[in-house]
């Protein structure tokens, strides 16, 4: 990390965590200079970064000052899911919001979408479309099952930026990360077998649970550090539990990424009670942190840890290629990979190998990197101006999804069908839960669309949800 970053992150903090209020005058540059022994320049490119997040402003001969309403908001309590092994719900609120498309002019707050357009994704469609027309004999054939392996080659490439050491026959391709998940599952379990989740937890995944014959067992998490591993432990000495299936990094819904000691304890504890892990990373390479955090696969001696992870948030989903580092389980996965869809498609498969090996992929999650964060802080700002005061938000570190918890009167199933009608898509809260917990809270999204037109949605939401509390009084 550049010393102007660090500097950068430490102020942000600072902000955010209330030390610097809204409004309140920022350290001059000359004394943060002396302070962190750093240059006059260094400090400036620090409250440039800060200002490009609409953090902090500069005022003509008077120096910077905290320009954020976001400051010292509220998080989200540790959730209190129920602590027994229960079967996963939801499938028709998850469908329909699968199925639920929204016009052009709809505000899309509901998919866990990427930006797909901009200069940076050039390239890789450049090479999609030199494939189809003068490789036909490429992409034509049955490839490898386990994926090619220019691809391969490439994933132990990027892997090693998450702190893994993996050779190309230790990585199976799949199709997409779900994919990837419900093989995992299906390779550490058996049917009745209990797994433990965060909570709230990404619908897809608890779907594969349901459709694979488990239970689930959501375990209390918190919005800043994940899942709690007090907690963890209690069920792992109450409960038969099979394997644990977490998104530490840049969790869906919340953002948070776990700390790298707790990812660490998390593994340790797998390996006292030894049952596996199935880590999702689907959003590790666009954490705000740079270099990216590590995986828990990272701390892994003994193959207990399958990584999954796809292309589908850092490009596109619509590339379907997803991939899993499944440990001591390749033989089972390959197998279950086998039976599930055969060999991917190969096409997106050179192509995307193409785009890590001549750089562009590391161009493209950089621009990403910034262009998100700077949309969370505005994105936050625009829900702490317009919503009620009561309404708690997460922090994302990296990715683009939140979780806001509303006033306890407010339901969100109900809300977001009033919002259709404003042309408003979200994403209730009771789809992260097995049981259809979180009424209250929903998942927005910020990478779609443009600011302006999603801080005129936030504000079309308020405006609901405040006519809602109304009518309860
Ligand atoms: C945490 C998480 N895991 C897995 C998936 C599924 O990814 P894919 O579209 O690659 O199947 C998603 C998609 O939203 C996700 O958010």
């Amino acid at each position: 990390m550049k010393l102007y970053e660090k500097l950068a992150n430490s102020l942000r903090q600072q902000i955010l965590q209330g030390f610097f209020q809204n409004g309140d005058r920022l350290p001059s540059v000359r004394s943060l200079a002396n302070q962190y022994k750093v240059s006059i320049s260094t400090v400036q490119e620090a409250y440039r970064h800060l200002e490009m997040e609409s953090l902090v402003e500069a005022r003509p001969k008077s120096g910077y000052f905290v320009l954020s309403n976001i400051a010292n908001y509220s998080l989200p309590e540790t959730s209190r899911p129920p602590q027994r092994p229960l079967d996963v719900s939801q499938w028709e609120e998850v469908l329909n919001l699968l199925l639920a498309k929204g016009d052009k002019d709809c505000t899309q707050f509901q998919h866990a979408m990427p930006i797909m357009e901009g200069a940076s994704l050039k390239p890789l469609l450049k090479k999609l479309t030199e494939l189809t027309k003068r490789n036909a004999d490429l992409s034509l054939p049955y490839g490898d099952l386990r994926g090619i392996a220019d691809l391969r080659e490439q994933l132990v490439r990027l892997t090693f930026n998450s702190g893994c050491l993996l050779h190309p026959d230790d990585i199976v391709v799949t199709s997409g990360c779900q994919e990837a998940l419900t093989v995992c599952l299906r390779a550490v379990t058996s049917p009745g077998d209990i797994i433990a989740i965060e909570s709230p937890s990404f619908y897809g995944s608890m779907q594969a649970i349901k459709t694979t014959g488990l239970k689930v067992i959501e375990i209390p998490t918190h919005p800043e550090t994940g899942i709690s591993l007090e907690a963890l432990e209690l069920a792992l000495d109450q409960w038969p539990i099979k394997a644990i299936q977490v998104t530490p990094t840049c969790n869906n819904p919340m953002g948070y990424s776990m700390p790298e000691q707790n990812k660490e304890r998390l593994y340790r504890l797998a390996q006292s009670y030894d049952i596996d892990i199935i880590e999702d990373d689907i959003y590790g390479d666009i954490s705000y942190q740079f270099p990216r955090p590590k995986t828990i696969k990272s701390f892994d001696t003994d193959g207990r840890v399958l990584l999954c992870s796809a292309f589908s948030k850092t490009i596109a989903p619509g590339i379907r290629v997803g991939w899993i580092a499944p440990g001591r389980y390749r033989d089972e996965v390959t197998h279950i990979k086998y039976v599930s869809s055969s060999m991917c498609p190969t096409l997106p498969q050179l192509a995307i190998a193409d785009f890590i090996k001549t750089g562009g992929y590391d161009r493209h999650v950089r621009r990403l990197r910034q262009e998100y964060q700077q949309s969370r802080e505005h994105f936050i700002k625009a829900l702490t101006k317009y919503f009620p005061e009561e309404t708690k938000i997460s922090f994302p570190e990296g990715g683009y999804l939140l979780w806001v918890e509303l006033p306890k009167g407010i339901d969100t199933l109900q809300l977001s069908k009033e919002a259709k009608h404003h042309k408003i898509h979200i994403a209730p809260g009771s789809l992260f839960s097995a049981t259809g917990k979180y009424r209250n809270c929903m998942r927005l999204n910020f990478s779609e669309q443009t600011m302006a037109i999603r801080e005129d949605g936030v504000r079309k939401l308020a405006y609901l949800i405040e006519l809602t509390l109304s009518r309860k009084v």
